[in-house]
This record gives structure tokens, sequence and C-alpha cells, in this order.
């Protein structure tokens, strides 16, 4: 009988349902030439291996793309409506959970918009906006930018005061209570007039202490960015902060007006500027970031899967890229399960993940030494885990590392 030898040995590690294993691999020679050639030989925990999940979960994080009214979660929906007394068009959470197929941004809007109709007083907003923070402090976020919709509230009856305060109320605590910081961005609804931006914008002015900046938001075809040059130019003067959604669904030409007409300083979206090769140079030559969010865009089937998305693609061109969620309890991820989504689809490296954490902080409205001790604490941990382990590791078990 031969003699099994092992002709060459080899050791990886990988991770099985979040835990590390080392798997020693080894060539057995009475198998040479057949499909038993290459034998499984051990597979034992390693605990002293970090895998990419486990380090994305412990890198600390910036969130610049989220809209308050994306993060209200069934659970919550159902509890307002029983507070205010508000009628749903669903009889239970799994229905509403199961009402969330969609097939573009507008159909995804719909569900949004009626949903936001729970929401009436102070408390409700207060509720919301905590809800949202104690999710995502847990997953090391520790700054946020906040989209809110006024008008989505103001048009139904609900004063401008109310929801501000709300929101405003909950971003302090969450200073005090885990000293997460946070800026808030006002959105307008574009598929609104000029006219009702402005007058939004006029709400706003005593509450402008509140308020970093001004964003531009809703159903993009067909209402560009130029519709909204006026509005921006007034938000300019008042010394607002400019970002517009441009180039989710619609075309590089939305991204060019955001820039040239609205001033902008930050993309949100931005994954159809590859298509415009003039335009990729000109963002990566100012350093634009660009908000992107990967399991909205695979949601409203703008990629029709993760490994369709161009994220490694604008990051390989040089764009200053950051991963965010959006809606995130309409598109099933906080930040966690985007960047997770997003490294498995699309197979980022340590590297990549750790540039797109570093880039949500840099393209923050956070002051320059806020900025660098954030970048500061995200070297921090890894120095720490390079000094306990040694290895970083990001090859997975298909199917098997959840
Ligand atoms: N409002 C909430 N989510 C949005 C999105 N992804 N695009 C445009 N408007 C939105
Ligand atoms: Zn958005």
């Amino acid at each position: 009988m031969l003699k099994s030898k092992k002709l060459h040995t080899s050791v990886i590690s990988q991770s099985v349902r979040g835990q590390a294993f080392h798997i020693i691999k080894f060539l057995d020679s009475r198998f040479r030439g057949n499909d038993k050639f290459l034998r499984v030989c051990h597979f034992k925990p390693n605990k002293g291996v970090i895998m990419i999940e486990e380090f994305i979960k412990a890198l600390p994080k910036a969130e610049l793309h989220l809209h308050i009214e994306g993060s209200l979660e069934p659970e919550l929906m159902f509890e307002l409506a029983e507070r205010n007394n508000v009628e749903l068009p669903f009889a239970t959470v799994e229905e509403v959970r199961e009402a969330y197929e969609f097939s573009d941004l507008q159909s995804f809007l719909d569900i949004y918009y009626a949903g936001a109709g729970v929401l009436l007083h102070v408390s409700d907003f207060f509720d919301l906006t905590l809800a949202y923070i104690e999710r995502v402090q847990k997953q090391n976020v520790r700054h946020v930018e906040i989209f809110f919709d006024p008008q989505t509230h103001t048009d139904r009856g609900v004063p401008f005061q109310t929801l501000i305060t709300g929101i405003h109320k909950a971003l302090v605590e969450a200073k005090e209570k885990y000293g997460m910081t946070s800026r808030l961005i006002m959105c307008f609804l574009r598929h609104l007039s000029e006219e009702a931006a402005m007058s939004t914008l006029e709400d706003a002015l005593p509450f402008r202490g509140w308020i970093t900046g001004v964003g531009l938001d809703s159903s993009e075809v067909g209402f560009p960015p130029e519709k909204f040059e006026r509005v921006f130019a007034k938000a300019t003067a008042a010394g607002f902060r400019k970002v517009a959604h441009a180039g989710e669904e619609g075309p590089p030409e939305y991204i060019w007006q955001a820039l040239d007409l609205l001033g902008v300083s930050r993309i949100d979206h931005g994954v159809r500027c590859l298509e415009d090769p003039k335009l990729v140079q000109r963002l990566v030559k100012e350093k634009m970031p660009l908000t992107v969010c990967p399991l909205s865009n695979t949601k409203l089937r703008v990629f029709d899967k993760m490994e369709d998305h161009n994220l490694k693609k604008m990051l390989d061109a040089g764009l200053c890229v950051t991963i965010n969620s959006d809606d995130p309890a309409y598109f099933g991820g906080y930040m966690n399960e985007n960047f997770i989504a997003a490294q498995k689809g699309l197979n980022l490296s340590h590297e990549d993940v750790i540039e797109i954490a570093k880039n949500g902080f840099r393209a923050s409205y956070l002051a320059e030494d806020e900025i660098d001790a954030h970048l500061q604490s995200i070297d921090d941990l890894l120095g720490q885990q390079r000094a306990s382990s040694g290895t970083l590791v990001n090859q997975q078990i298909p199917g098997k590392n959840e």
C-alpha cells in the first residue's frame, strides 16, 4: 500500500458563522492525479485572526447619507400609528415588510411618503431619531449627517418647528449619551415647485443654528437640479452647506448641474458618473465626495445585484467614495450591513474598506481637528489589531459565513 506523503501544505483562514478558522490543506501523494489529490486536513479555530466582517463592525464609521424618515422600522410605524390614531394600509408588521419589493425609486418613494404619515408630534420625531441613533451607535458609527424632508410633513399640516424640535432633541441626547456627533441637512423635494422650496427655506431660517446644510431629493428623472438654482443661491447666502442627490437614476448631466449650478460640496449617490469620463476626471480632481448607498442601489434596481455595483470601479478610478445606508428600514440594512454587502459582493480588500471608512470622515462637515481625531482612531484600531494577531483576512467560505 502506498504511503501517504504530504507534498505541499497550505494554511488559509476562513470565516464560518463569524468565527475565524485555520484550514490546513495538503496535497496527498497517494491521490496524485485525481480529484482527491487536495485533502483538507485540519479545521481548527483560530482566535488570532480578525475576519473582515468583524473588522468592519469594529471600524469607527461616519454616515453621511441617511434620510431620517427612511429609518422608520415597521414596528415603530405600528406603534406610532396606534399612539396617533392613524390608519395604516397594512394589518401586520410582516405585511409591511412584504410590501418592500421595489422596482425603481418611485415605487419606493410612494410607500416611504405614506409611512411618514404616522409622524405627527415632537415625541414621534424624537423617538424616530433616537431609535436610529441607538442602532448605529452599536455599529460603531461615531458621526452622522442626517437628511430630513420638511415638506413631507409640513404639507400634512405638521409645523416645521415640531419636526425640527423632535429631531434636534434626539441629536442632543446622542451627543450626551454616546458622544456621537451629528449635522442636519434639510432636503427640498425636487418633484415639488421652486416656490415651495423657497418657502421651506424661509421656514428653516429661525432654526439656522441647528441646520448645517440643504440637499435635494425625491424623484430624480425629469426634475433636474437647474430647477433649484435660485433656491440654492439663497441657501448659499444664508450660509448653508449644499449637497444634492444626482446620478442615482438620473443622467451624468444632473451631476454637472449640481456642481455648476447649485455649487454642491458632495454628490449623493452619483453612481452614473462613470458613464462620463470627463465628469469622473473633474470629480477626482476636486476630490468631490460621493455618498454611495449599496443596498439602496440594489433594492431600487439601479444595479440588479451587488456583484454588478460599480462602487469598486469608482474607488479604483480615484473617486472619493463613501458607504451609507440611505433608507435602512426599507432597504434591509444599516451601516455595517451596507459595508459587509459591498465587501462581499465586490470582494473589497481591507485597504478598500479602510479607505472608504476614512473617506466618510474626510467628507463630513466636521472641523479639521475632529476629522483628524477620527482618522487617528481608525489607525489606532489597525495598530491594535496588527499587534494582537498580525493577520487581517478576507477569504470566506461561500454561503457559510453568516
Ligand atoms: N428620499 C429618500 N430616499 C431617497 C433616494 N434614494 N433618492 C431620492 N430621494 C430619496
Ligand atoms: Zn438618499
